[in-house]
């Protein structure tokens, strides 16, 4: 799919369907095209009752009046309410309508106000992840493909003074929403699939793709010993797969912040002997959602001019109940020398990212450390599917990364790291015990528990557990993996 500019007058392009949009109560946007079409738009809004509200729209022949075959009429709602996410929805229900009448060419009007409220780059790289990320499908599995004409190009009708200043936001746009789809795919994957292992080889061909601008390292279980990561060794140890470490650098030129992002690569979650029940297991092969993040935000890094050294761990393993798995009970000897004691084995997470966060504090002298992990079902019952759950040490940190949520579209809620509640995780044989003492903050109870690892460093703990994984369908995700944290997190680095 390829995305033009076009600083021309709207009824002069030839497509197949040209989307205007207007407001709520102020239908002034498609005056000239009226015009054009004799009247036609007022006449069908007249019949239809329509008033330019959220998910209003209307189809019309042109009957060869302007250049395009059809016009898709769209509202918007009230214009005080418009921003970022409105324009996300806008741009993907009428695409899901517009590829009703099977068009090869799509025109898309930018309206003024938009560049207005959110600059004219974050419009276009918005409009343009919004029509890649809404096309997605995961269809590797199907024998049967739908039939469904591909739309070939999306010409985007905007003031030619602007034509310089978004041509840029076209590649970031597709760098993002390609990245995002990689996730996707990567979570979509049966648990079979994605193996530590499999992620492993992933990393290691987005490095040899990077023409050496990433280096890998996987550590093996023997290495991982070495190392004295018994928390995550511990989880590992119930499965017959492998877990592998990795180890992902990527290097800057004018090298100034350095930034380790670990994510929650459990490839199955089981819950371990603390069986989940068959409902809670069944999605679970989102539980390496955040490894996902991590190995997207590589494969985007080298076409990107980020200045900031970045490094991404993956602490990938199963979570099995076996002959050989960890017991409640047990008590586990993280790599900082602090002891664990596991209540619970289903709250595994929290046991593979302690590890990987002493490891960042040991080995990278990190400026700052992210975590991105489908930690806990009490974060996406706090917060829904579509916001993540977010905790930090850092008021500076987490500023820049609420920053870059408002310009990706990822909606971020900012938790308490609560002091009191640190008793809740306290154990009366170890330094600290896996799961909370009581039923209630559970999110909050296992943010703590990484904070024990973290340290001084300036640190961001985001709980994607809700946005990760689409259990319906929405405007911009199909069922199944959403890519959430992609777009934030090479946002976040882009701004550095
Ligand atoms: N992987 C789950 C959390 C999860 C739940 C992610 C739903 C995505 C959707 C995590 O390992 C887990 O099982 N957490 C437990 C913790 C509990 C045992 C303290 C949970 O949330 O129930
Ligand atoms: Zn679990
Ligand atoms: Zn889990």
């Amino acid at each position: 799919m390829k995305f033009l500019l076009k600083p021309i007058d709207p009824a002069k392009l030839a497509s197949d369907v040209l989307v205007a949009f207007c407001w709520e109560k102020d239908l002034s946007s498609l005056r000239q095209l009226d015009e054009k079409l004799s009247g036609l738009i007022t006449e069908a809004i007249k019949k239809e009752g329509f008033a330019g509200k959220e998910n209003e729209y209307l189809i019309l022949s042109t009957k060869g009046d302007i250049g395009s075959y059809k016009i898709l009429v769209a509202g918007l709602g009230e214009r005080e309410n418009f921003d970022i996410f409105s324009l996300i929805k806008a741009t993907a229900f009428t695409l899901k309508k517009a590829k009703e009448a099977k068009p090869a060419k799509i025109g898309l009007i930018i309206d003024d106000y938009w560049i207005k409220k959110l600059t004219a780059q974050q419009t276009v790289q918005t409009i343009v992840e919004t029509v890649i990320l809404s096309n997605y499908r995961f269809l590797k599995y199907k024998s049967q493909k739908d039939q469904l004409r591909e739309i070939e190009e999306v010409d985007l009708i905007i003031h030619p003074s602007k034509i310089a200043l978004v041509e840029e936001a076209i590649k970031i746009g597709q760098i993002y929403a390609s990245a995002t789809n990689l996730a996707r795919d990567l979570v979509n994957e049966p648990g079979a699939v994605t193996t530590p292992s499999y992620l492993a080889d992933i990393a290691c061909n987005i490095s040899k793709d990077s023409s050496n601008k990433i280096k890998v390292r996987i550590l093996n279980k023997d290495k991982i010993e070495k190392l004295g990561m018994g928390a995550y060794l511990g989880v590992a140890k119930g499965a017959d797969e492998a877990p592998k470490f990795i180890h992902l650098a990527y290097k800057s030129a004018g090298s100034r912040k350095k930034v380790v992002i670990i994510g929650k690569g459990i490839t199955f979650d089981t819950g371990g002997l603390s069986l989940k029940s068959s409902e809670h297991m069944e999605t679970m092969k989102q539980d390496m959602a955040g490894a996902a993040v991590v190995l997207a935000v590589f494969n985007a890094l080298p076409q990107l001019r980020i200045a900031a050294d970045v490094v991404g761990l993956i602490p990938a393993c199963e979570n099995m109940p076996s002959a050989s798995a960890i017991k409640p009970g047990d008590i586990l000897h993280a790599a900082n020398g602090k002891t664990i004691e596991v209540i619970n084995t289903d709250a595994e997470g929290r046991l593979t990212l302690a590890d990987a966060i002493s490891y960042a504090n040991a080995f990278e002298k990190p400026d700052y450390i992210i975590d991105v992990a489908t930690l806990t079902g009490a974060c996406r019952s706090a917060l829904g599917e579509d916001i993540a759950g977010l905790w930090g040490n850092s008021e500076e940190l987490l500023e820049k990364i609420k920053k870059a949520g408002s310009v990706s579209g990822e909606k971020l809620w900012q938790m308490p790291l609560e002091k009191d509640y640190r008793e809740l995780v306290k154990s009366d044989i170890a330094d600290i015990r896996n799961t909370s003492t009581g039923k209630y903050g559970g999110a909050i109870t296992a943010a703590l528990f990484l904070a024990d690892f973290v340290g001084d460093s300036p640190w961001i703990h985001l709980d994607i557990a809700g946005p990760a994984y689409m259990e319906k369908e929405t405007a911009l995700t199909p069922k199944g993996g959403s890519g959430f944290g992609v777009r934030l997190l090479l946002q976040f680095l882009k701004e550095l």
